[in-house]
């Protein structure tokens, strides 16, 4: 008999209990020095630890500010900064901490290194099109090398909200829609930036933010609500973290969203019961900018004193921005409104941090010789990255790979030309005069008189001037093909960049319908943060390339893809909707009591009584993604046969072995990423109609063939179930080899 559904309400957002942090707390041993500091320390030495500040910008420039802050520091009323950007400024304010202060506790420093320090790659989202998560981890590594030698100890990264929503301008800094994919890219990440020992010299500390559920913001629009019930935070937004967790990530961030009505600064159930009981989660908590302050325009706390008790009890070990904890927690202490033990807790994590990054032994940061940023190493890293995050959606005719001996092309698009917006969100320390261009790249590709020529045809990509249409037509015209850069600049991707409508901003399509009408073939690239909506441009180009926002090596990158030294390999990480209208749009959705059939009636003419598909679908739109989850061409053919599972019945301790033959049936050698995709026909809650399981990136000669295998346990097929547990239920379920979610090919076994 199963259980009734535990009320959600019971879980998330209401602790069922409030069991005591000592249930609740770490399991590590705690280090001698860490528990005789904290036996040392003052209650208000305590809060200082707890509070980050930022650092304003030119603060050398205003004494006034510089002083305070030196005055703060001094009196131990700070534990991190963030945001430091230069070496001498941070190591200045260290020698303080240490040489100044009571007990010579060092400072934290902090920065958003998300894609890159100095060499910018590819936009996490891009990164993740790679479906390589070694990639990510290399990525990290530079980053954290880069960053390193800069003062920065502690990155705010890997971004790993799992999200469904392209509205959302923060879609471009995660993984996708995919938990399994995002827990492998950002356990990668992390690995990457910590390295087997964060304490030694190029590595920082991660941070796997925005703890929890912040991807699901109600219609993109950011810092918004968000109702996830229980079974579906576990089973998609909860996976990627307890994935960093378990490569050891030293920090985690809360998010800004409220998760059922309760913001996550003051979610004591996520925060404590979940994240640092269920998951034993032994690092600490750092709060989103000045979230925890926001719990009053949440309308959850009444004031300073609320919102300080409401975090501190929660768990939000270290308060960035917002001052409540400087202002409030010692008094709540000594009134006895928070147990010193859950000030405790907090202060003894962000010491062991600070140990575990090799602070108490080396709190100072000196340049390295030679420095890392923009090394060689990390410029062709940058370059690689860009080639394995680009999609190729479409190739009619074969147009693409274009011809060396190609005598004339016409590149139109300001993107193309721009050091900047390539470089995509939470780029402020990339280093512009190191971006390549693509037309850089490609006037070193074509040298000769007349093989090249380049017109902007709108000012920027925002721009309704028109005034350049009819310059580009004429180019474009004189030429044998136009290679034309489309999409979205910079500034409207990343953190507040929701945008209601996904097409092509400015006047940009208006602008293709004009170069379309010369004829010249078009090999269309977009430039974009996040999936955009492009039926028409698709339409109208013969070949069509994604380029996300590719970094400083991007356009090296494209255009070594654009004449096939490299053949695009990338997968889509994140459905692709016709129309804005059809978001949220994935590729594990559930199958409905009526899914759509194959064959459409169509909308009736006659009567309203005619008969019209019943069925999970819409009248004006095809119910598929424009593009699925997954997919991405490349310059061969692949065919997926022979799919087999063994043993096709067996227990919860049974392996089942899946394989598929993989044949490469075109005419160039390519790269494949075989995906495994699995279906649970029947289970307590309703099941996805795929789950993404396994992936393999395969290189193969024309006309090889190669088995691929994947190895599933009845871990890989567990869930929340309807009584709140997690694990996996008895009954048949289908396996699905392909190159995207709309995988075919299956085969089916029966766990019993
Ligand atoms: C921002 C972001 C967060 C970032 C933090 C520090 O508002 O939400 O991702 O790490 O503040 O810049």
């Amino acid at each position: 008999m199963t259980q009734p559904m535990k009320e959600w309400m019971d879980g998330p957002g209401v602790a069922s209990h409030r069991a005591p942090i000592e249930q609740l707390g770490r399991v590590a041993p705690r280090s001698e020095r860490v528990e005789r500091l904290l036996a040392q320390l003052t209650l208000a030495e305590k809060i200082g630890q707890m509070s980050q500040l930022t650092l304003p910008e030119q603060l050398e420039a205003d004494p006034q500010a510089h002083a305070r802050l030196l005055g703060e520091l001094r009196a131990g009323e700070v534990g991190s900064f963030l945001n430091a950007r230069d070496l001498e400024l941070r190591n200045e304010l260290q020698r303080v901490a240490v040489e100044e202060t009571r007990l010579g506790i060092p400072l934290l420093f902090g920065r958003d290194v998300i894609h890159g320090y100095r060499t910018i790659f590819p936009i996490p989202l891009g990164v993740a099109a790679s479906f390589d998560p070694t990639l990510a981890e290399a990525v990290a590594t530079a980053a954290a090398r880069e960053a390193s030698e800069a003062g920065i100890d502690w990155t705010f990264a890997p971004m790993v909200d799992v999200t469904r929503e392209p509205r959302w301008g923060r879609v471009a800094e995660g993984f996708g829609e995919d938990p399994w994919l995002a827990s492998r890219f950002g356990a990668a990440m992390v690995r990457g930036f910590q390295g087997d020992d964060p304490s030694q010299p190029g590595r920082v500390a991660a941070c796997a933010k925005h703890y929890l559920g912040y991807g699901a913001s109600e219609a993109g629009k950011e810092y918004n609500t968000t109702w996830v019930p229980e079974p579906l935070l576990r089973d998609v937004y909860l996976p990627p973290f307890r994935a960093c967790i378990e490569a050891g990530a030293l920090t985690v961030m809360c998010g800004f969203n409220d998760l059922n009505g309760v913001p996550m600064s003051g979610q004591r159930w996520a925060l404590r019961e979940l994240l640092k009981g269920e998951l034993g989660f032994e690092g600490f908590v750092v709060s989103d900018w000045a979230s925890v302050e926001e719990m009053i325009q949440h309308g959850s706390c009444a004031g300073a004193r609320d919102a300080a008790l409401e975090a501190a009890s929660a768990g939000v070990d270290m308060e960035m921005v917002s001052r409540t904890y400087r202002a409030e927690l010692l008094r709540l202490v000594e009134n006895g409104a928070l147990p010193v033990a859950e000030i405790d807790d907090a202060v003894r994590r962000i010491l062991e941090v600070k140990q575990a990054l090799g602070l108490f032994e080396r709190p100072y940061k000196q340049r390295s010789a030679p420095p890392a940023a923009l090394c060689p190493e990390h410029l062709e890293l940058a370059r690689r990255a860009a080639r394995q995050s680009l999609v190729l959606l479409e190739n009619r005719g074969r147009c693409l790979p274009l011809s060396p001996a190609l005598e004339s092309l016409c590149v139109v698009g300001p993107l193309a030309d721009d050091r900047h917006n390539p470089l995509g969100c939470w780029s402020f320390d990339g280093d512009r005069t190191a971006t390549v261009t693509l037309l850089a790249a490609l006037k070193q590709r074509l040298p000769a008189p007349g093989q090249l020529r380049y017109v902007p045809g709108v000012p920027d990509a925002r721009s309704s001037d028109r005034s350049g249409f009819e310059a580009a037509r004429s180019a474009v015209a004189a030429a044998q093909a136009a290679l034309v850069v489309l999409g979205e600049d910079g500034n409207i991707s990343g953190e507040c960049r929701s945008r209601a409508f996904l097409g092509l901003p400015g006047v940009q399509t208006e602008l293709l319908e004009q170069l379309a009408s010369t004829g010249t073939p078009l090999v269309v690239v977009v430039m974009a943060g996040r999936p955009l909506t492009f039926a028409r441009e698709a339409q109208l180009a013969s070949a069509l390339l994604y380029a996300w926002h590719p970094g400083t090596l991007g356009g090296p990158a494209l255009a070594d893809v654009l004449f096939g030294d490299v053949a695009p390999a990338g997968k889509l990480p994140i459905s692709f909707p016709r129309t804005v209208g059809q978001v949220p749009i994935y590729h594990a959705h559930k199958n409905t009591g009526r899914p759509p059939r194959k064959g459409r009636r169509g909308i009736p003419t006659g009567t309203p009584l005619d008969p019209v598909d019943m069925d999970a679908s819409y009248l004006d739109v095809d119910v598929s993604p424009a593009y699925p989850f997954g997919f991405g061409l490349s310059y061969t053919s692949f065919r997926y046969s022979e799919v087999s599972v063994s043993p096709t019945r067996g227990s919860f301790d049974t392996r089942f072995e899946v394989s598929a033959l993989l044949t490469n049936t075109g005419e160039r050698r390519g790269v494949e990423v075989a995906q495994l995709y699995v279906r649970d026909l029947v289970g307590s809650l309703t099941r996805p109609v795929r789950e993404l399981k396994g992936i393999q990136r395969i290189e193969l000669l024309p006309g090889a063939s190669e088995r691929v295998r994947f190895s599933l346990s009845a871990s890989d097929l567990a869930f929340c179930r309807r009584d709140l547990s997690v694990g996996a239920e008895p009954g048949r379920f289908q396996v699905f080899v392909g190159g995207d979610a709309t995988a075919s090919e299956g085969a089916e076994f029966e766990l019993c």
